[in-house]
């Protein structure tokens, strides 16, 4: 009894704490039908995202096994909203999207949930060691935190708010962590990954990418 209610309370504080407290969004929690998403992942989005959204070009990002929530924020980020800018600028994907309803959107990230993600492999060794010491444990010097707890230690990550990482090209990651840092990609709620970059040197935004790359 005494170690549930301790786990309760441990739970609720996590919760509490603004970089976890962000509710799902609106449309993350409609279900969408991987059947009709998967008409228009076949038709438009496998050219890049390949057909099962298993990427084979390091600079597309592979959608296969990411989270419903996460893949359905990401399409609304990259559109133009009320007249204001998108927070997550890609001259390719703000394209791709315009022409989505909000109901695609949710069937296409219902579809590429529904992917079985292909293992990758770390090309170089030594860096992707680098890499790890950086996702398990962060960097204590500089504050960084360690990845693995958002990001989980497998890669899987922590839907509806935190992305499955394992296995991703290095490149676009590396893109990623690049652009979170300059704010090119604004849509980290509470800025947190603006945060966590601006403190990592680009060795250890080039380690970490180079080891996310094989977790698994
Ligand atoms: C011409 C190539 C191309 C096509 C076609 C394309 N994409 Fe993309 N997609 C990209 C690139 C490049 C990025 C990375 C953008 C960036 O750097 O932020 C991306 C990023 C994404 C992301 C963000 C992934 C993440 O991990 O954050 C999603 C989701 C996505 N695309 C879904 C789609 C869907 C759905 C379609 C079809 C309607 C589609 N894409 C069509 C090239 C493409
Ligand atoms: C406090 C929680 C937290 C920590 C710690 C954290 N992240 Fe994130 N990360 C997030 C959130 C939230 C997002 C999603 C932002 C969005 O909605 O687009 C994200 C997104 C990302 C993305 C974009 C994924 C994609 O598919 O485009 C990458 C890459 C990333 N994080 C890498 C890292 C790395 C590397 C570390 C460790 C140095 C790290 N994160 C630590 C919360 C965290």
């Amino acid at each position: 009894m005494k170690l549930i209610s301790k786990v309760v309370v441990l739970a609720s504080l996590a919760l509490s704490n603004p970089v976890f407290a962000k509710a799902p969004s609106e449309t993350g929690k409609i279900k969408g039908d991987a059947s009709k998403g998967q008409q228009i992942a076949t038709q438009v989005c496998a050219a890049c995202h390949n057909a099962d959204g298993n990427s084979v070009i390091p600079a597309n990002p592979s959608l296969a096994g990411q989270h419903a929530e996460y893949i359905t924020k990401q399409l609304n980020n990259f559109k133009s909203q009320d007249g204001k800018p998108a927070t997550r600028e890609s001259a390719v994907m703000s394209a791709m999207v315009a022409p989505l309803s909000p109901e695609d959107m949710t069937n296409l990230a219902a579809y590429y949930a529904q992917q079985k993600p292909k293992p990758g492999a770390a090309q170089d060794k030594a860096l992707a060691e680098q890499g790890e010491k950086v996702y398990r444990g962060g960097n204590l010097e500089t504050s960084v935190p360690a990845c693995a707890g958002c990001h989980s230690p497998n890669g899987s990550g922590l839907p509806p708010n935190y992305p499955r990482l394992g296995g991703q090209h290095r490149d676009y990651t590396l893109t990623q962590l690049r652009a979170f840092r300059k704010e090119l990609r604004s849509n980290d709620d509470n800025q947190v990954m603006h945060m966590i970059t601006t403190r990592m040197s680009e060795r250890e935004m080039q380690a970490v990418s180079e080891y996310i790359s094989g977790l698994r």
